[in-house]
């Protein structure tokens, strides 16, 4: 019985370490996007997961992302205003980030 237990408990850990793992942000994302946005975390900008949980389920996720991601303002968080691209990423990095983002609410 114990050692079904301690099992358990070494799966779920193993499971907990996995999933932050693959939600980690990319490195063009904390170079670019981690001043002010962190995966779980209010920072200057919303957390990542809230945004994907805003975007959960509309088909539009990944291209409503990008175009805000690329001409920055504000998107109703009342949190102030995002700069267009945020700090300097390119196209690619701005839809890779989408695409991660709205990943997060899966
Ligand atoms: C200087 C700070 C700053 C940087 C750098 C920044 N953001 Fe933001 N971002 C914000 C703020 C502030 C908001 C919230 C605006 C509001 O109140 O609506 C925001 C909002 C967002 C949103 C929400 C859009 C929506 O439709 O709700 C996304 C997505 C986002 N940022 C992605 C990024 C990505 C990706 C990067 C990097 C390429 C980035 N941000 C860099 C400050 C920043």
């Amino acid at each position: 019985m114990k050692s079904i237990i301690v099992s358990m408990i070494a799966a779920a850990g193993l499971m907990v370490t996995g999933s932050v793992m693959a939600a980690d942000m990319p490195a063009d994302g904390k170079a670019k996007c981690g001043a002010c946005h962190a995966l779980d975390k209010k920072g200057v900008g919303p957390a990542f997961k809230d945004i994907a949980a805003k975007y959960k389920g509309n088909k539009d996720a990944v291209s409503t992302l990008t175009a805000n991601i690329t001409k920055g303002g504000a998107f109703g968080w009342k949190m102030g205003s995002m700069p267009a691209k945020g700090m300097g990423a390119n196209d690619a990095q701005i839809k890779a980030m989408a695409e991660w983002i709205a990943g997060l609410a899966n």
